[in-house]
């Protein structure tokens, strides 16, 4: 369960650190009809993400009225991609996958898309939780990385929120699998 056609009544505050002290700086709120035109804008802004990828199944978060970011979220039906990587790893496949970020340009390394992961398990427990996947790339440590190839989101931020290492998925060393508990 995402996005797909209806808005959801509940916005979410996601506290972030600025200055040391935690403050809440972003709200998220899920697309739907009434959030497609601030949708529209950011992607319009970046002419589509990844050469005009309107990928349309996540929640968006917000700095005051502006879509800063999004992290896609779902159910393994819905979001089915990769799942074969967990038969090598011999763990069960989890209730929901965090799977895809995207930040603004102007607003990266602000905190976005740890916001964004906060709120998604925020609408994950809302649904009744369960065990949720995410998938950070392990970035070489001391060398600069392309923030274009970390749609799958950093270990750091996944950790940060609690999440713990479960293994690669598949054949790549670089996409780690994550897990945590969310409860309702
Ligand atoms: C990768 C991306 C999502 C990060 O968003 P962000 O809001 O800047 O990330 P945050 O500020 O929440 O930072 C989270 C962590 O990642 C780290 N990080 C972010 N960008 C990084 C980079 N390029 N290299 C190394 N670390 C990076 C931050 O330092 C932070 O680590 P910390 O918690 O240890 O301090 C953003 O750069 C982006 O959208 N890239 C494009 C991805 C894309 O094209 N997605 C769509 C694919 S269809």
């Amino acid at each position: 369960m995402t996005t797909r056609g209806a808005d959801s009544k509940s916005d979410l505050t996601s506290p972030t650190k600025q200055g040391g002290q935690l403050k809440a700086r972003f709200s998220v709120r899920e697309l739907g009809s009434a959030t497609w035109p601030d949708f529209e804008r950011m992607v319009e802004k970046h002419n589509g993400v990844w050469g005009g990828c309107w990928c349309t199944f996540f929640h968006l978060t917000y700095d005051g009225p502006d879509v800063v970011g999004w992290c896609q979220f779902g159910p393994p039906p819905e979001l089915p991609g990769r799942m074969s990587g967990y038969g090598k790893m011999d763990v069960a496949p989890p209730d929901w996958r965090t799977t895809c970020f995207f930040v603004d340009r102007d607003h990266r390394r602000a905190g976005v898309a740890k916001a964004a992961l906060e709120g998604a398990l925020g609408f994950i427990a809302a649904r009744g939780g369960g065990t949720v996947d995410g998938y950070p790339k392990a970035l070489p440590r001391g060398k600069p990385y392309s923030s274009s190839f970390i749609w799958g989101g950093t270990e750091s931020m996944y950790a940060e929120l609690g999440f713990r290492p479960l293994g690669a998925l598949g054949t790549s060393n670089r996409v780690k699998v994550m897990r945590k508990v969310v409860l309702s």
